[in-house]
């Protein structure tokens, strides 16, 4: 018999993630929880909310699920892997406490200071009197991140002073709300994202990928959690990754072992290659979304096996197929703001590409749920081939309450 796997989370990731799973020659069943009524064509949605932990226990005790893999952050944050572990469920993703390294900003900056993992000057401020006297001191461009879990959307790159400023009246809305806030350095250059399968000071890189993090095209708009993504990425060198290999990912991994908070799970570097070296900008403690739906479609070494063996402490080595993958993301219009609900999404039978359920719920036909919607993802020999391909086949959707960046894969160098 073979692995029976619960996947935990209900996004494009979730979906990207239980499709792996399920394409594993030792892969008996995927279950999705609470998943998404589009996630069926590869696994059994089981409507059970993430965060539900005594209601998870009893389904895997009672399923005999044989591995756990949890796709987003929160649970993680909330302690998951403590709590089940302690049940002697295997499940893949860091402790608690090791997923501080997302959940606060301030404590991934003390460890990346304390063990010279480079990263962007900063300063943790409390209250609005002390972020205020900060910027007077700091002028634009600098960037002002709220602490915890904010799905990449606590955060303002402010060009100008009065855009630094209004974002530190955003978060302190009058001058007795005291709480972290991060103030950093704005970093140039380009931006890349790099995960690795790690256990304690074992760390196994995926290929890389890029993000397209801003609402609209040319980079425009505000922040979101992510509008499309590509891998491979061809102007980020062997040598670079390389680099972000000695300088951050496998030192940052030493340094939790170091700290007493041995890491278990995906380390996502979000990095930047300046002028003056890689950087980073930020830790995640699971895959990127919507980068994993561009990964993991091209990992060919069966999922189940590689987590497996991370677990048992074993080498693990990645095969990837060398094809490009692109996505675009079709988000609800006014994402990363509030939009409409429940309004009809159509013509997806007519898509001939992968596609993966961010935010879709089902009544009478496919509809928008959440700010990202879908993401439509193709390979191709190039990179231009499986941009073409994609942009050709989103045309087949028909949902005029959504929207699409145009320039996925354009934006730097890769392609001009
Ligand atoms: P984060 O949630 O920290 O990933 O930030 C979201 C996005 O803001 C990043 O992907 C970057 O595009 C941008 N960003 C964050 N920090 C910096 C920085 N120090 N310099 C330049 N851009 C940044
Ligand atoms: N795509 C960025 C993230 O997952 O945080």
């Amino acid at each position: 018999m073979g692995n029976k796997i619960l996947v935990i989370g209900s996004g494009g990731r979730e979906h990207a993630l239980a499709t792996c799973f399920a394409k594993s020659p030792t892969v008996e069943k995927v279950y999705v929880a609470p998943g998404s009524h589009g996630m069926k064509d590869v696994a059994e949605i089981v409507a059970i909310d993430a965060m539900d932990f005594p209601s998870l226990i009893a389904f895997i005790k009672s399923n005999q699920i044989d591995l756990v893999f949890v796709g987003p952050e929160a649970p993680l944050s909330q302690g998951i892997v403590d709590v089940l572990s302690k049940e002697g469920i295997r499940i893949f993703g860091p402790t608690q406490a090791a997923a501080r390294l997302e959940s606060s900003k301030s404590y991934a900056k003390t460890i990346m200071n304390k063990y010279d993992i480079p990263t962007a000057k900063h300063s943790t401020v409390h209250s609005l009197d002390e972020a205020l006297t900060y910027l007077n001191q700091h002028p634009a461009p600098i960037v002002i991140k709220a602490d915890g879990l904010m799905a990449g959307k606590g955060v303002t790159v402010a060009m100008d002073d009065e855009t630094a400023r209004q974002a530190v009246h955003d978060i302190y809305p009058d001058p007795t709300v005291h709480c972290p806030l991060v103030i950093e350095e704005c970093l140039i250059g380009e931006e890349f994202s790099l995960m690795a399968f790690v256990d304690g000071e074992s760390v196994f890189p995926l290929d890389i990928a890029k993000d397209h993090k801003r609402a609209y095209d040319n980079d425009e708009g505000p922040n979101t959690g992510g509008m499309g993504a590509y891998s491979p990425v061809p102007s980020i060198s062997r040598e670079m990754v390389e680099e972000a290999m000695d300088k951050i990912m496998r030192p940052i991994a030493s340094a939790m072992v170091k700290e007493g908070n041995p890491f278990t799970g995906i380390l996502y570097g979000g990095l930047m290659a300046t002028s003056d070296g890689i950087k980073t900008i930020e830790f995640n403690v699971r895959f990127g979304d919507p980068e994993t739906e561009v990964l993991l479609p091209r990992l060919i070494t069966p999922l189940d096996q590689v987590v497996l063996d991370v677990l048992d402490h074993k080498h693990v080595t990645l095969e990837f197929d060398p094809r490009f993958a692109l996505g675009v993301v079709l988000a609800s219009k006014g994402y990363p703001h509030a939009y409409e609900k429940g309004l009809p999404i159509e013509g997806l039978d007519k898509v001939d590409a992968n596609l993966f359920h961010m935010g879709t719920s089902y009544a009478d036909g496919y509809r928008n749920q959440g700010g990202r919607v879908l993401f439509v993802m193709n390979y191709g020999v190039t990179l231009e081939k499986a941009r073409e391909s994609v942009y050709k086949e989103i045309t087949s959707i028909h949902a005029p309450h959504c929207f699409y960046r145009t320039d996925i894969g354009k934006t730097q160098g890769d392609l001009q």
